[in-house]
C-alpha cells in the first residue's frame, strides 16, 4: 500500500527466509527484476517491485492473488477429469509464455498455482527460485531444489536446468491432480527415498496409481482410499480408471521421463497432446518401446541380468554339448556296427579257410599254417584284438581258439 495515499492496491510481500545471503539475493533480484516484471500474462501473478526493509531484509512485492491452490480448488469443486485438464491447459499456456521469454519457473507445484473464485489459475513465484537460490547466481544450475516432491531428476542431481525441468514439474502436478497420488510408490517418504525415486524409479501408470491404498498415517492426501479420490473426480472408480488408462497414462509418463530430451520438447507440445486427448484425436505420446524398456531394465538390474544371461549361456552350452556327444555316440555306434560286420565276414572266411586247409595239409603243418593265416588277417584288419586270443602258433589249441573266436563272433547278435 502506498503511503502517500494517491492510490491503493493490496499486494503480496514476500520476504527472504533467514539463512539467505541477503546481499546476493538483492543482487540477483536486481538482475532478474526487469525480466520478471515484464511477464505480462493473465495467468501469471505480476512481480511489481522489491527492496530492503528497515531491518535490512529483502522483500518482493507481488500481485496478491485471492485464490486457493489448484489441487484444493479441483477437489473442493469435485471437478471431473475433463474440467481439470481444461484448467491445466491455462496453466500450461502461462508457463509456455514465460518459456518463450527465456524464464524458467523452477518451482512449479500446486502451492504456486492458485485458482481464483472465478476459476482463473494464477502462477506465483515465476523465476523466484533463481533469485533465492545461492547456487544460481551466475549459471543455470540449481543444487538444492526448492520443493523436492516436484523437482526433476536433473534438479535433484544438480545438473543444468532447462524448460524441460518445468515440463517435468508440470507433469508431477498434473499427475497428482488427476490421480490424487504421487507418481512414485514410497513407504517412508524421507528426502533420501524421494530423491532416489525421482532419479531411479519409473513412475507408476496413473490408471494403476489410483488403486493404491494410502497408509492411515499418510496425511499428505485427503483421499486416502481409491473410492474417496474417484468420488472427487468421476462417478465411479472404474470410470476414472477407464478415463486415465491409455492416452493420459502415456502423456503423463512422457512428461515424467527421467531424461529431459525424451520428455515433451516444450510445454506447448505437452499442452497440445492434452488438447488432442480432449478432442478425441490421436496423441503423440506412446508407450515406451520394448527395446527402450528392456534397456532400462538391464541398467537397473545389472547383476540379475548378468546372472540370468550366464545361466542361459550355460544352458545353451550344455544342450550343445549334449547334442554333440549324442552325435559322436551315434557315429561310434555306426562305426562299431560296421566293424562288427567286417569281423563277422572275416570270421566266416577264416573258418572256411581253416576248414579247407585242415583238409588239404599234412597234419603237422595244418595248425601252423591256419593259425598264421588267421592271425595275420585278424591283426591287419583288427589291431585291437587281444593277443592271447591269437596266440595260436604253437598248437592245435591255438588254432581251435581262433576258430572258436570266429564262430563266437559269427553267432553273436549285432
Ligand atoms: N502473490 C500471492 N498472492 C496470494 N497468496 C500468495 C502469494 N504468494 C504466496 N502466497 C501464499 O503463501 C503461501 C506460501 O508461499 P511461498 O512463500 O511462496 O512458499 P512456497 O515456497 O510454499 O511457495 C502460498 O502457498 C500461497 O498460498
Ligand atoms: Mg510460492
Amino acid at each position: 500500500m502506498r503511503a502517500d495515499g494517491e492510490f491503493t492496491k493490496e499486494v503480496a510481500l514476500k520476504t527472504v527466509r533467514v539463512g539467505y545471503d541477503v546481499s546476493s539475493v538483492l543482487e540477483r533480484f536486481r538482475n532478474e527484476r526487469q525480466i520478471l516484471a515484464s511477464l505480462d500474462h493473465s495467468n501469471i501473478a505480476r512481480l511489481y517491485d522489491g527492496g530492503t526493509s528497515a531491518e535490512g531484509i529483502p522483500y518482493l512485492v507481488m500481485e496478491l492473488v485471492d485464490g486457493i491452490p489448484i489441487d484444493s480448488f479441483c477437489d473442493a469443486g469435485k471437478l471431473n477429469i475433463t474440467r481439470r485438464l481444461e484448467l491445466y491447459l491455462e496453466v500450461c499456456s502461462a508457463v509456455q509464455y514465460a518459456h518463450q521469454r527465456l524464464v524458467i519457473h523452477r518451482d512449479l507445484k500446486p502451492g504456486n498455482i492458485l485458482v481464483t473464485k472465478k476459476a482463473i489459475p494464477k502462477l506465483l513465484d515465476f523465476g523466484i527460485a533463481k533469485i533465492l537460490d545461492p547456487a544460481t547466481a551466475t549459471d543455470v544450475t540449481i543444487v538444492r531444489p526448492m520443493t523436492p516432491e516436484y523437482a526433476s531428476p536433473e534438479q535433484i542431481r544438480g545438473e543444468p536446468i532447462t524448460t524441460a525441468s518445468d515440463v517435468y514439474s508440470l507433469g508431477v502436478a498434473l499427475y497428482q491432480l488427476l490421480t490424487g497420488r504421487s507418481p512414485y510408490r514410497m513407504t517412508t517418504r524421507t528426502p533420501h527415498e524421494l530423491s532416489r525415486a525421482i532419479t531411479d524409479t519409473e513412475p507408476e501408470r496413473p490408471s494403476t496409481a489410483i488403486l493404491r491404498q494410502l497408509a492411515a498415517k499418510d496425511s499428505s492426501s485427503a483421499s486416502r482410499t481409491p473410492e474417496q479420490l474417484s468420488d472427487a473426480r468421476e462417478p465411479s472408480l472404474a470410470k476414472l480408471q477407464r478415463r486415465l488408462s491409455g492416452d493420459l497414462d502415456n502423456i503423463l509418463l512422457k512428461a515424467l521421463r527421467k531424461e529431459p530430451q525424451r520428455r515433451y520438447a516444450s510445454v506447448e507440445q505437452f499442452a497440445e497432446d492434452l488438447r488432442r486427448h480432449l478432442d478425441g484425436r490421436p496423441v503423440s505420446a506412446r508407450k515406451d518401446s520394448w527395446s527402450y524398456r528392456s534397456g532400462k531394465f538391464i541398467k537397473r538390474h545389472k547383476a540379475g541380468v548378468a546372472a540370468a544371461a550366464l545361466m542361459a549361456a550355460t544352458l545353451v552350452a550344455g544342450v550343445a554339448a549334449t547334442v554333440r556327444e549324442a552325435k559322436v555316440a551315434e557315429r561310434n555306434r555306426l562305426r562299431a556296427e560296421k566293424r562288427f560286420d567286417d569281423v563277422r565276414k572275416l570270421s566266416n572266411s577264416l573258418i572256411l579257410k581253416f576248414t579247407i586247409r585242415s583238409n588239404g595239409c599234412p597234419a603237422r603243418h595244418r595248425h601252423e599254417s591256419c593259425c598264421s593265416t588267421a592271425r595275420s588277417s585278424i591283426w591287419t584288419n583288427f589291431p585291437a584284438t587281444p593277443a592271447a586270443t591269437l596266440n595260436c602258433n604253437a598248437s592245435w589249441h591255438g588254432a581251435i581258439n581262433v576258430w572258436r573266436w570266429c564262430r563266437e563272433i559269427r553267432r553273436s547278435p549285432i
